[in-house]
Order: structure tokens, then sequence, then C-alpha cells
């Protein structure tokens, strides 16, 4: 499963890729509103510095939701480095512009997906990924893990070549299960990653090993 960061925080992004297990990042219009981005010149040089930063797919956000809009936008976005994914929303609209976008030799992430129904068309469109919100259906007291396997399943059955990103991770044990149900991607927050480092008899046990360690000096 590989692993991408969902922030578009640059130190995170740096910190993450730093630990050397990072493949891509996924951004949206929340996360980069909530970095103070503003302004079109501001939002192109922010995805080039993600670019940078980070080689692999970097989806960035379409704001339009009629087609004439999502298909000018990602063409922009598209422009700004060969990594940029276009991220474009489960609407009628976004439907039509995710296959122009197909037929056109651009990449998409069909976001806000939320059934499996939803994921059959973002595939038949040709999305190259599709983003189900798990912590999303999590909070509706529904299994967003549920719905990851179901997606899978369907996906193998039917051959898509569509990648499986599972999106609004909100723990470790999200991403371990993502990865049980057979998740191409999981898009997680730092503090999720992080978090699968954690585990107390690690911190016990080295703190033994270095204090024998030092009777060996
Ligand atoms: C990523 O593609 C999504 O936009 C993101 O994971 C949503 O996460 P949230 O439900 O925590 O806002």
């Amino acid at each position: 499963m590989k692993f991408f960061i969902d922030t578009a925080n640059i130190a995170q992004i740096k910190e993450a890729n730093d630990l050397g297990i990072l493949d891509g990042v996924t951004t949206n219009p929340s996360l980069m509103a909530k970095e103070g981005i503003k302004g079109h010149d501001a939002i192109m040089k922010h995805y080039k510095d993600i670019c940078e930063i980070v080689d692999g797919p970097v989806s960035a956000e379409v704001f339009g939701t009629t087609f004439d809009e999502i298909i000018m936008e990602g063409k922009v976005l598209a422009a700004i480095h060969e990594n940029i994914v276009v991220k474009v929303p489960m609407i009628k609209e976004g439907v039509k512009a995710i296959k122009w976008f197909t037929d056109n030799g651009i990449r998409t992430n069909c976001t806000l997906v939320f059934s499996a129904g939803q994921a059959i068309l973002a595939a038949k469109a040709g999305a190259a990924f599709v983003s189900p919100f798990i912590g999303r259906i999590d909070d509706s007291s529904w299994d967003g893990v549920q719905l990851i396997e179901q997606i899978v399943g369907i996906y193998n059955a039917q051959g898509y070549m569509t990648e499986v990103l599972a999106a609004s991770i909100r723990n470790p044990l999200h991403i371990v299960r993502c990865a049980e149900a057979g998740a191409d991607i999981c898009t997680c927050p730092l503090v999720s990653i992080l978090g699968l480092l954690k585990h107390p008899l690690t911190d016990i046990g080295l703190e033994q090993f270095l204090n024998d360690a030092k009777k060996m000096q």
C-alpha cells in the first residue's frame, strides 16, 4: 500500500518525505485555506513547491462545478507539473470532466466518494484514483473500511485500473484496516502516520537495551 500525506502544510510534507516512505500528496480547498494560501498565483506556487519536494502524484482540487469550469481549471493545474493529478468532485459534471481528462491524457482523482456506485462511475470514466472518505463515513456511524473492501472487491472483479485511495483517515488503525482491506493507497495526516510508530513495549525495550549497552562501554 502506498502512503500519501493529506495536507498542504509544507513542513509536514517535508517531515513525511524525510521518513522515506512517502509516495504522494493530497490536498483539498479546506487544507489549502488552512495554510493561508490566497489568490491564483499563490495557489499555483504552492502546488509547484509541493511537487518539488515529493516525487509522486500531487492532487490539486478544482473549485468549479460545471463541466467548462472544471476543464478550464484542470488544464491550468495539470500544466503546473507532470505530477499534478486533477481532483474532481463526484458530481454529474465531474464524471463528464473525468472522462474528458482521461481522453486527453490528464490524470484525475475522483473525490467525495461515499458509495460503491459512485466508485464504479469514477472507474468507468477512467479516474486514475478514487477517494472514498472513510473517516466521514465513520462519523455518521457506518464503517468506512467496509466501503474500501467493497470497492476493492468490485474493481478486482471487473478489472478496473483505478487505484483505491482511502481518504479522510483519522487514526493509525484506519491505516492498518485499509491495508488489510486491500486499498492501493492511504492518504493520511502526519499524526496518523507517526502514530504507526508507537508501542509502549518498544519504548520500554529500547530503554532496557540502552541501559544494558552502557554496561558494555
Ligand atoms: C483527501 O483527499 C480528502 O480531501 C481528505 O482526506 C478529507 O479528509 P477529512 O474528512 O478529514 O476532511
